[in-house]
């Protein structure tokens, strides 16, 4: 029997063609893993109702780990038209399935390194090398929304919240509520993660994204929680900034950064920005990591046009990879695949249609492969 179980979970579009990179790569640093396949993905919200399906939740009980390619994702409104015709009318709701597992399976950690590889002619400056930490269960992701709004809940609000008057002469189906749901335990533990990382790997600075001057409830409290977990950190520096002064300032002086702990929407926004200061979502890749399971996914999404063309960068997807094998505990195998991203990047001369080449998906793959 293999070592390791891992699902195998392609999802839509390029999803597809990236994993089949990320085998290639899998297969020549030679782990020792059973792949199984499982169903997710836009296929089965239309044909059965549910993008994830409870097989697949079944599957995931049961591994090591997961790679994760892409899902097509659309508009509640659009998703539910396209149910096949006996599952409409069902009242059947789209949700993420990414976002679903990460709730399911408690995979509070959204790690999501950014690297400029030394000569990627895509870096907006050499020698950038940024960790997010994304809390990935909570906040704006909570899925506590409405639209309409229940009466019962503009009556609550209207006795609850001065600040809602204006809103509560409306009719309930003209405004909406998301609700950004933050706990002390969630927000510590995160933090918690972002500096004993900061610890292993001997970086220097912390850095807590947040909006606590306007969003003072759910912000106050994860700062708060920031701030005492940071405590038992002596050696390491901590500081604070509010997100939108934190996009300019990345931009600005990204050297002065290092770590970033961040609720899950700001966390979202600051890794698509730190991800195209090291090329772009081609480069971007993360790892949803619990207790007990880790999810391995690129950033990017499905990007349908592309879909099954072999033409989009699998490197977002390896270094995914190289995420699962030191997770798994394989680190070697993990700093032999990095290197090889690496020296491929660095020569420079297989390069995607992103990297202004014509490289395919998978001679992009064999590459890497060449250099392990
Ligand atoms: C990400 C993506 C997802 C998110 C989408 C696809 C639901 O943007 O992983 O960053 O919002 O978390
Ligand atoms: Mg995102």
């Amino acid at each position: 029997m293999a070592k390791y179980r891992i699902a195998w979970l392609p999802g839509d579009g390029i999803g597809v063609d990236v994993l089949e990179a990320a085998r290639i790569v899998l297969d020549k640093v030679g782990l020792d893993a059973g792949y199984i396949a499982g169903d997710i993905g836009w296929e089965f919200w239309r044909r059965e109702g549910d993008a994830l399906p409870r097989r697949t939740i079944e599957l995931l009980e049961g591994v090591d780990a997961a790679l994760f390619g892409a899902i097509t994702s659309k508009p509640a409104k659009t998703a539910a038209a396209e149910l096949a015709p006996a599952l409409q009318d069902r009242g059947l709701t789209y949700r993420s399935p990414i976002v679903r597992m990460r709730q399911m399976f408690d995979l509070y950690i959204c790690l999501r390194p950014c690297k400029a590889y030394p000569g990627n002619a895509l870096n907006f400056k050499e020698g950038i090398d940024l960790v997010v930490f994304r809390e990935n269960t909570e906040d704006l992701y909570s899925g506590v929304e409405f639209a309409p709004v229940p009466r019962e809940l503009a009556d609550m609000l209207g006795k609850l919240a001065k600040p809602f008057t204006p809103f509560a002469k409306l009719p309930l189906d003209q405004y909406a509520v998301s609700c950004k749901i933050n706990t002390r335990t969630g927000s510590e533990r995160i933090v918690r993660a972002a500096f004993d990382f900061a610890r292993k790997r001997k970086r220097k600075k912390v850095t807590v994204v947040h909006k606590a001057n306007v969003v003072r409830a759910t912000d106050g409290l994860f700062l708060e929680a920031a701030k005492a977990v940071a405590k038992d950190f002596p050696e390491i520096g901590m500081d604070d900034a509010n997100v939108d002064a934190m996009t300019m300032w990345l931009l600005k002086n990204p050297f002065n950064y290092d770590v970033l702990v961040a609720p899950n929407l700001y966390g979202d926004i600051i890794s698509d920005l730190c991800a195209q200061m090291v090329g772009g979502l081609g480069f971007g890749c993360s790892g949803n990591i619990g207790a007990k399971l880790a999810v391995f996914e690129p950033t990017h999404g499905s990007a349908p046009k592309y879909a099954g063309q072999h033409k989009v960068n699998p490197i977002a997807t390896i270094l995914a990879t190289k995420m699962m094998l030191d997770w798994l505990g394989e680190g070697s195998k993990a700093a032999a695949l990095e290197n090889a991203v690496a020296q491929v990047i660095k020569e420079g001369k297989v390069r995607t249609y992103d990297m202004r080449g014509t490289s395919t998906t998978l001679q992009m793959a064999e590459a890497i492969a060449e250099e392990l």
